[in-house]
């Protein structure tokens, strides 16, 4: 549960956090609580997942008790009506009053797409993404923000980024499970000492937002097989395999059973057992970014060009 990888920073993240999308309101601080008193030292959040204040009540409790801000990984992420250069700083400052916090470990660029205030497109050439950067890169300097990075991004993007870069990203936080596992765009980000978080590692089961054409991860047959013989749950294995295949993990639940249950991940999938949830990948996204496509700017083609 302690284990670690390090960020090209030099910084350590935690391999497993706990995510906070649909986290709903009401809960989302009870579950903050719950997962830092289970032992979690990661928490990851966005500005648009509408909860970031109540999270913020929930760190003030626990940083008054034994366990301190720097035991925590936060990471939060910069909305895409905030990519203007001069809108950034604002945007990570809104984060910080929201979340109570003076500093975050990592902010990340939630999506390669750009909006206006009333929710319209701008083409994504439109604010040069290394613009964004230097704005971001100004926050490290600044100390309210120790490492920064992008999510969703596609390796050419995330070569566009490097181009102009003072600081390298740590990080892309992207859509990874058995059945969408991104081989090459993890390799790439690897071989440039970026890591690599893994959202919906358990394929987000219930998710009002995904397309359900596939079922969810945990429920794959071979997934639960795989579960019975190590005598723990398919969520476990699901987690299980995003850690031995080199990524960090970011599973949402408000249960407090299930929070405890994601974390506890310390048996070992064999060889056999990884190449057997390697043979389920089929390139399968749920979070399809086809809500961006909506509009002469954005095609699914141009969103997830130069992935593979
Ligand atoms: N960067 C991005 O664009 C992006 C996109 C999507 C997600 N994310 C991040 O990644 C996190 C995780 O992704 P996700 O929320 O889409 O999906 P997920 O973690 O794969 O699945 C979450 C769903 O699984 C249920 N669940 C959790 N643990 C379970 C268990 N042990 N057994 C059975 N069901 C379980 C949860 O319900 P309960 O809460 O009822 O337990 C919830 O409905 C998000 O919360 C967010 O922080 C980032």
């Amino acid at each position: 549960m302690d284990s670690t990888f390090t960020l090209v920073s030099g910084n350590k993240i935690p391999v497993v956090g706990l995510g906070t999308w649909q986290a709903e309101k009401g809960v989302v601080g009870q579950a903050v609580k719950d997962a830092i008193e289970l032992g979690y030292r990661h928490i990851d959040c966005a500005a648009i997942y509408g909860n970031e204040k109540e999270i913020g009540e929930a760190f003030k409790e626990v940083f008054a008790g034994d366990v301190k801000r720097e035991d925590v990984f936060v990471t939060s992420k910069l909305w895409n009506t905030m990519h203007a250069p001069e809108k950034v700083e604002d945007a990570l400052k809104k984060t910080l009053s929201d979340l109570g916090l003076e500093y975050l470990d990592l902010y990340l660029i939630h999506w390669p797409v750009h909006q206006n205030d009333d929710g319209s497109f701008l083409p994504y050439e439109a604010i040069p993404i290394g613009d964004t950067w230097k704005a971001l890169e100004a926050c490290v300097d600044k100390g309210l923000v120790r490492d920064i990075g992008v999510s969703n991004f596609s390796a050419k993007k995330v070569k566009q980024v490097l181009q102009g870069a003072r600081i390298k990203p740590a990080m892309n936080q992207i859509e990874r499970h058995a059945y969408l596992q991104q081989p090459k765009l993890l390799e790439y980000c690897l071989s440039e000492g970026i890591r690599v978080t893994a959202y919906s590692p358990l394929g987000s089961p219930g998710n009002s937002m995904y397309d359900f054409s596939e079922k969810a991860v945990i429920e794959t047959e071979a997934i639960q097989k795989l579960a019975e013989k190590h005598n723990v749950t398919a969520a476990q294995v699901c987690i299980r395999w995003a850690i031995q295949s080199g990524t960090v993990t970011i599973p949402k639940s408000t249960k407090r059973h299930r929070i405890q249950e994601n974390a506890t991940v310390d048996f070992k999938l064999s060889d056999e057992d990884m190449k057997e949830i390697a043979a389920l990948d089929k390139g399968h996204r749920y979070c399809d970014g086809s809500f961006w496509t909506k509009n002469e700017h954005y095609t699914l083609e141009s969103l997830w060009e130069g992935t593979e």
